[in-house]
């Protein structure tokens, strides 16, 4: 399963590759805003600064809503770096722009999907990526998980070459059931990817050993 970065933040993309289990990078508008980017010029130096840290796909979202208009921005991000890969939404022109951009062999992500049907239709028009939302479908009292199983099991069933890439990833638990349930990718903040480091049994092993091997020492 690759392990993408949920972030528009440079030092926290630099702490996952330095990591070295970082595989890519998603990016969306209200990351960038996080960050204080704003601004034509900004937003691409700061796409084209993402790209220079990581070896990775990184999802750089339209603004556009229109047909036209995705795809106008669209190919002007795609432009920017081999590794760009334009993000469009789950609506009627998006996935109009997902088949344009698939046709000419530019890599997609599907985002905002919250159902299998929106999943499906995202496969059909060739999205390289779907990013089902699954925390967001949690924070209304359904079963975010649930969705990267139905998608998982169409998808298999057709055998479409659509990555399912679990978005909206809040807590390592996500992580480890999207690995469960065959999710290709998975897209989290660093606390999330750095919590499946914790456990309290390797704290107190390693501290044993470490005494240990000085009490040892010291005889
Ligand atoms: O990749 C989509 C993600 O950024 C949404 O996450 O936590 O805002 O629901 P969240």
């Amino acid at each position: 399963m690759k392990f993408f970065i949920d972030t528009a933040n440079l030092a926290q993309i630099k702490e996952a590759h330095e990591l070295g289990v970082l595989d890519g990078v998603t990016t969306n508008p209200s990351l960038m805003a996080k960050e204080g980017i704003t601004g034509h010029e900004n937003i691409i130096s700061h796409y084209k600064a993402i790209c220079g840290i990581t070896d990775g796909d990184v999802s750089a979202e339209v603004i556009a809503t229109t047909f036209d208009e995705m795809v106008a921005e669209g190919e002007a991000l795609a432009k920017l770096h081999e590794r760009i890969v334009v993000k469009l939404p789950m609506i009627k022109d998006g996935v109009r722009a997902i088949k344009y951009f698939t046709d000419k062999g530019i890599k997609t992500n599907c985002t905002l999907v919250f159902s299998a049907g929106q999943a499906l239709l995202a496969a059909k028009a060739g999205a390289t990526y779907v990013s089902p939302f699954i925390g967001r479908l949690d924070d209304i009292s359904t079963d975010g998980l649930q969705l990267i199983e139905d998608i998982r099991l169409i998808y298999d069933n057709y055998g479409y070459k659509t990555q399912v890439l679990a978005a909206s990833v809040r807590h390592p638990m996500h992580i480890v059931n999207c690995a469960k349930l065959g999710a290709d990718v998975i897209t989290a903040p660093l606390g999330a990817i750095t919590a499946l480091l914790k456990h309290p049994l390797t704290d107190n092993g390693l501290a044993q050993f470490l005494a240990d091997h000085a009490k040892a020492a010291s005889k």
